[in-house]
């Protein structure tokens, strides 16, 4: 078989289950279930006894409705397409006191969760007396209350202190007009393992917990059990005399006497740069990349190292949230490199 993102649809059915029965989930599916697969994703969550989702893209909302009648969707960036929000009952944002007003009878019929801005400063209101307005206005009908922290993954940062203090005074302000809303939510991963569901909150807003990594480094590894598994195959051992290159311009050149290893995998398989500074694993044993060429990977290996051996880049013993910790890039950048068009998707029960 060639190169191949394995992913353990059971681990993610018993992570949700158990999450879910915690903290009911709105789960971020966004960009395609973080690269998982928004079908797979949705079904395993369904099951997992789920009913609401969150993604940033109007074409992914639109996919989820037509999967699934009944659940919330949920549309984090706003959109202006209304007939197309309004025909698949999608809920959509509410991000500012400026498209409320330019778009208020456009809104009609479509349910909104007005969102507050906080330290993330990328959409919604800054003034929690703007929302009241809205509150008080009544011309359209919100159905929920939402923000994003900026801080939440920096454990023990002052500023992650600072917005969820505002936010809790903003829900406190706007209590008489939210308290009764169905979704008042706010937390992604980190946020949600460090507090637990806040108080006055409907549901957690979780992405990369459900997705098998920790959204923090000190965090147990097993509160995250790994999902993801990418792994290659030696196609040839390469001995290389002192002096000798391989790959394109030179891309490794044998400072010594060395056995190369060529795999069939590369950057056009979505193995980031950054994460080819580090090791594989080739039969339980750590070697390092030489080279990242599109299609292949160069690996220094010894004389135990044989064609038709299995190369991991990704698995349990090498989980992607341990290369995030290294700087290699966050946790969802890493997933959403894997190029599913070249990689064969295996799908573990
Ligand atoms: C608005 C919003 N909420 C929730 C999440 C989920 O975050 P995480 O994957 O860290 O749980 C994201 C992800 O980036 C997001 O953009």
């Amino acid at each position: 078989m060639p190169a191949v993102l394995e992913i353990d649809r059971g681990r993610i059915l018993r992570q949700a289950r158990r999450i879910n029965g915690d903290a009911p989930v709105i789960a971020v599916v966004k960009n395609d279930a973080y690269n998982i697969g928004l079908p797979l994703a949705w079904r395993t969550f369904r099951e997992a006894g789920i009913n609401a989702f969150a993604t940033t893209n109007l074409k992914e909302a639109v996919a989820i409705r037509e999967l699934d009648p009944d659940s919330l969707v949920f549309l984090m960036n706003p959109s202006t397409e209304f007939s197309v929000i309004r025909d698949h009952r999608i809920e959509m944002t509410l991000p500012s006191m400026d498209f409320y007003v330019r778009h208020q009878h456009d809104l009609s019929g479509i349910r909104v969760h007005l969102e507050y801005r906080n330290l993330l400063r990328r959409s919604g209101f800054a003034d929690p007396e703007e929302m009241k307005r809205v509150l008080e206005e009544g011309a359209v009908e919100v159905s929920g209350i939402w923000t994003h922290f900026a801080f939440a993954d920096e454990p023990g940062a002052p500023e992650h202190e600072q917005e969820k203090e505002d936010w809790l005074a903003v829900l406190a302000e706007l209590s008489p007009f939210v308290q009764h809303l169905p979704f008042i939510h706010a937390q992604n991963s980190a946020s949600y393992m460090q507090d637990g569901l806040l108080p006055g909150h409907t549901h957690i807003r979780p992405g990369i917990l459900l997705y098998g990594s920790r959204p923090y480094a000190s965090l147990e590894e097993s509160a995250v059990p790994n999902v993801v598994t990418v792994r290659a195959n030696v196609i040839q051992t390469l001995p290389l005399k002192q002096g000798e290159s391989s790959g394109y311009s030179a891309a490794f050149r044998a400072e010594e006497d060395c056995t190369v290893a060529v795999c069939d995998i590369g950057y056009g398989d979505g193995v980031l740069r950054a994460r080819a500074r580090h090791d594989v694993l080739i039969n339980g044993r750590r070697y390092p990349v030489a080279a990242l060429m599109m299609s292949h990977l160069l690996v220094r290996v010894d004389e135990t190292v044989k064609a038709g051996d299995t190369v991991h880049l990704y698995g349990d013993d090498i989980r992607v949230d341990r290369f995030t910790a290294l700087g290699v890039g966050a946790n969802s950048e890493q997933m959403s490199a894997l190029n599913r068009m070249s990689l064969e998707t295996v799908i573990k029960e």
